[in-house]
């Protein structure tokens, strides 16, 4: 069976953008971009990995799966088919037809479709968030891998939205590793 791993960036403060939907108040630069890059180049989105000559195997993920607020952001920076080297899913109740041909939209039941997804065979399945989509899919998740940088902002697009409270559920540290620039990766296992 394969995994359902939510990697994502986040605030001290567990926020993965702020309230506009911005997330440039996280650093670029330092050291920790290049080696969390070169062990996860499927998250690289397709136009910058072709403006770097990025042609890396899908080792980690093949699928990934973002909320609509997540896509819309690919949508405003000029792609409605950001990770085109993956195989793409859409999670709304919204938009009316898949937004680009190799992007399926996913309009009912997520916890069904990742469920249908983890028994197919493939590498991980990359939960890209956002934050409103994760709670929903924290049943599924198996693995959190949090780039964490060291900035508090007060308030913004929450780590797991802001739906109804969940029982507990534990995880477990697997890795971790701070680099010089501050930003901590720390990844985590659902015990
Ligand atoms: N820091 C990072 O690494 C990172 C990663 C990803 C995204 N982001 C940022 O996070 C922001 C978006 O996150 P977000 O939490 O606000 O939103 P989101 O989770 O990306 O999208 C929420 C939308 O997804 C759909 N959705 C979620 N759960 C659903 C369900 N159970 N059934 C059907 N549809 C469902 C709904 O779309 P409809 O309203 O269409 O029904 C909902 O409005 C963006 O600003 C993005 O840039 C940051």
């Amino acid at each position: 069976m394969r995994k359902l791993t939510y990697y994502v960036a986040s605030t001290i403060d567990g926020f993965i953008a702020a309230e506009d939907g911005s997330v440039d108040f996280f650093p670029v630069g330092g050291d920790h971009g290049p080696a969390i890059t070169a062990q996860y180049p499927e998250t690289v989105p397709t136009k910058v990995r072709d403006a770097l000559g990025m042609q890396s195997a899908n080792e980690t993920f093949d699928t990934v799966l973002m909320g609509r607020k997540t896509h819309d952001f690919g949508v405003k920076t000029g792609t409605s088919s950001p990770y085109s080297h993956l195989r793409q899913f859409v999670v709304s109740t919204t938009l009316l037809e898949n937004p680009a041909p190799d992007v399926e939209l996913v309009s009912d039941d997520p916890l069904a479709k990742v469920r249908e997804l983890k028994a197919e065979r493939g590498v991980g399945i990359w939960l890209c968030g956002g934050g409103e989509l994760a709670h929903h899919l924290l049943p599924e998740i198996d693995q959190i891998f949090l780039k964490l940088y060291p900035v508090v902002l007060g308030s913004g697009r929450a780590l797991f939205g802001h739906g109804a409270g969940v029982d507990p559920i534990d995880f477990h540290v697997v890795s971790s590793r701070v680099f010089g620039d501050g930003v901590a990766f720390l990844k985590y296992s659902r015990s």
